[in-house]
């Protein structure tokens, strides 16, 4: 027979705060039934006291916590606004197109998912958002960017978008969430990018952009920070053949290191050495069943995955395109990547350190 009711309800109730927001923490159910059965057993004992104290506090404790996660979810950030304006000269908007469609994928995550007609270069862009990003935090969608006004990025002004891209500070002074590593971008292809997104006709499409759950709530309360720019962004970066150019390509506009390199699912940290892949992501269409492994893409001889590729075999791989469907690799994107941009690529892969990382099969079943 349970204690008096009223005490049996509100401890039990916290005591189920305390067990979610503990097996929360430490990210496993498995002790959830270890707590209930230690609650269980000084209420077998009649521990009536103890249990009302311990029910107190924790319960206090634990509405001390949601308030704060509650609060932390307001947080705004300061950063600078970039000086950056769009331009309507055409080789800029030319410059920009290129490199939403190409190397830095715009198109890749702000398509809508109704509608595929961004592969399509006759100028009908789609880039109205709403495709999902399904992680342990919950669930993110991209927003729209067309220049609709209500439900696009027609309201921003240039310098808005540009702190989001170089500042990480979205628009409302929130941190975004780090899914776009353009902080490096040089001004002027900052500028191009922006110049090109004020040609997309205002498309409506209302996205809801951020639908966390509670392990969501608590990462984005003090986890999720601003990422800025590691050094000072370049005026102008020159478009050369080079190994520097292709690490400006590869690191600050295409994100090769972004998904070759293993990371941390929930904070996005860097686990891994740059370019020794390991990276497990979910199937393209069928994330239930498929995930694949980002290769290795250090020379290193016995595990690096383009080892012995000579740079025409590389280039002559990214024009081919996609060849696995779950891949989350871009391949729509890169395989637009003028030649002189992969060959730069090609050069600054050779200039890694090898690395010894066998990250197995690039396909994975997922078993259940
Ligand atoms: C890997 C996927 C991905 C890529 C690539 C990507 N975005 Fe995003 N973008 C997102 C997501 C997701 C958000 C929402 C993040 C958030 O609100 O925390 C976002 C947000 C934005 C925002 C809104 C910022 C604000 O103030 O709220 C802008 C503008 C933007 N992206 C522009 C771009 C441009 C331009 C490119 C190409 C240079 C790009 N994105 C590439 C996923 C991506
Ligand atoms: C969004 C994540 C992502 C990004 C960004 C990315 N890759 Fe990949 N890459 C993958 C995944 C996943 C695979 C394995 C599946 C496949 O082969 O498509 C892969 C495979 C590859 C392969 C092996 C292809 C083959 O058929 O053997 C090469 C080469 C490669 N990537 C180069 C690059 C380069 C160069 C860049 C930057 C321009 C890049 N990747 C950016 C995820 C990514």
């Amino acid at each position: 027979m349970p204690l008096n009711n009223g005490l049996y309800i509100t401890s039990t109730y916290f005591w189920d705060c305390f067990c979610i927001a503990l097996c929360t923490i430490l990210q496993g159910k498995d002790f959830y039934p270890g707590i209930r059965r230690f609650f269980y057993f000084h209420q077998k004992k009649g521990m009536k006291k103890l249990l009302k104290w311990t029910g107190i506090i924790l319960g206090s404790l634990v509405l001390g916590v949601v308030i704060v996660v509650w609060l932390m979810q307001y947080k705004t950030f300061d950063a600078a606004y970039p000086d950056i304006r769009a331009s309507t000269d055409s080789s800029i908007v030319a410059r920009g197109k290129y490199l939403v469609m190409g190397p830095a994928h715009c198109t890749a995550c702000h398509f809508n998912p109704d509608s595929m007609a961004f592969y399509n270069d006759t100028g009908k862009v789609i880039l109205s958002g709403g495709t999902k990003f399904v992680l342990p935090i919950g669930t993110i969608q991209s927003p729209n960017l067309t220049s609709d006004k209500e439900t696009g990025i027609g309201n921003l002004s240039d310098m808005q978008i540009a702190r989001a891209l170089r500042y990480g500070v979205g628009h409302d002074g929130r941190a975004l969430f780090d899914f776009m590593p353009f902080q490096n971008l040089s001004d002027d292809d900052l500028t191009a990018l922006i110049s090109f997104l004020r040609t997309l006709p205002p498309v409506k499409n209302k996205v809801t952009v951020r639908n966390l759950n509670l392990l969501g709530y608590g990462v984005k309360a003090f986890l999720i920070k601003p990422v800025g720019p590691s050094a000072v962004p370049a005026k102008s970066v020159k478009a050369d053949t080079t190994a520097e150019y292709g690490e400006y390509i590869a690191n600050n506009v295409s994100n090769c290191r972004g998904c070759h390199t293993n990371r941390d699912l929930m904070t996005g940290a860097y686990t891994g050495k740059f370019y020794a892949g390991g990276f497990h992501m979910e199937g393209a269409t069928d994330p239930e069943h498929y995930e694949c492994v980002t290769p290795n893409l250090t020379p290193d001889p016995k595990t690096g995955h383009i080892y012995g590729w000579s740079e025409d075999v590389f280039l002559q791989r990214l024009h081919a395109g996609r060849r696995i469907e779950q891949s989350a690799m871009a391949w729509e994107q890169f395989s637009r990547l003028k030649d002189n941009d992969i060959k730069a690529i090609y050069k600054y892969l050779q200039t890694l350190a090898p690395v010894e990382n066998n990250t197995g099969p690039i396909l994975v079943k997922i078993e259940k």
